[in-house]
């Protein structure tokens, strides 16, 4: 079992066991109020949940799988993809302390080159135009070493080094970070965030191949938009806008 740490400003609740910490909280809240900064961890989800309905895999006490509860009530809900850039950001930094290749996927996910080694998902209530509460659901996979599931490409730290690692630390780092970059978005200092989330994207460099409604086209990564449009830059010099779901990379 994970040690407890007191890390200011968060509350940690510990599981061994739950369908999914992002369900735990909407549980939760049904029931009463939660404080804000107020992390649920798990040894074990029966029911991960990933992105587009998908099951998210960790195997028992390898991995870290946690939700961050917080309500975000200055940021408008137009910019909800701000909450997506700061965990992306705090948790490529982290990975980035062992070992070189990591980078950000638009919109959710943090690779390692052509690998995925985490997913986020991120669940806001909004009131009127702002969000009220936010449920940032983070799976990373550290010390696994076999996956079964049919997800394409996943990878874990221990995969990638050889080595094993204490989770709690890395846990700790995390949200460290993490508090950092939210207290940059309560002072609305965005551009220095803005400059590192560009520079952590996944293939920004040169054109690659994606994929939307109208078929394959090569293309590179402009930017992303504070409303987390993805906009790409074809070979004819064109600019192509994306929402979520609407354009897929063509991994190799
Ligand atoms: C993805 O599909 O890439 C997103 C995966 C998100 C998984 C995490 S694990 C902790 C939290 N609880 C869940 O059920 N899902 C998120």
């Amino acid at each position: 079992m994970m040690r407890y740490f007191d890390q200011p400003p968060y509350n940690f609740i510990h599981l061994e066991e739950t369908g999914s910490t992002n369900s735990y909280f909407k549980l939760l809240r049904e029931k009463g109020n939660v404080d804000a900064f107020t992390v649920a961890t798990a040894e074990y989800q029966s029911a991960g949940r990933g992105q587009r309905g998908n099951f998210w895999e960790s195997e028992r006490t390898r991995n870290l799988t946690f939700s961050i509860y917080i309500r975000p009530a200055f940021l408008l809900a137009k910019k909800q993809f701000l909450l997506s850039q700061i965990i992306s950001l705090s948790i490529k930094e982290e990975l980035d302390r062992y070992a070189t290749g990591f980078c950000i996927k638009w919109p959710n996910d943090i690779y390692h080159n052509e690998q995925k080694i985490c997913g986020i998902l991120i669940e806001n209530n909004l009131t009127e135009d702002r969000i009220s509460e936010s449920i940032i659901g983070i799976g990373v996979n550290i010390n696994q070493q076999i996956f079964n599931s049919t997800a394409p490409n996943p990878v874990s730290l221990r995969k990638i080094t050889g080595d094993e690692y204490d989770r709690e630390m890395i846990l700790k780092h995390i949200l460290c970070r993490f508090y950092d970059y939210y207290r940059m978005l309560e002072k609305e200092s965005l551009t220095e965030l803005a400059n590192k989330y560009h520079k952590a994207l996944f293939r920004k460099e040169g054109f690659h191949l994606f994929s939307d409604k109208n078929g394959k086209f090569s293309a590179k990564t402009q930017r992303v938009e504070p409303d987390g449009t993805l906009v790409l830059l074809d070979t004819k010099g064109c600019e192509r806008n994306y929402n979520f779901k609407e354009v897929s990379f063509i991994l190799s």
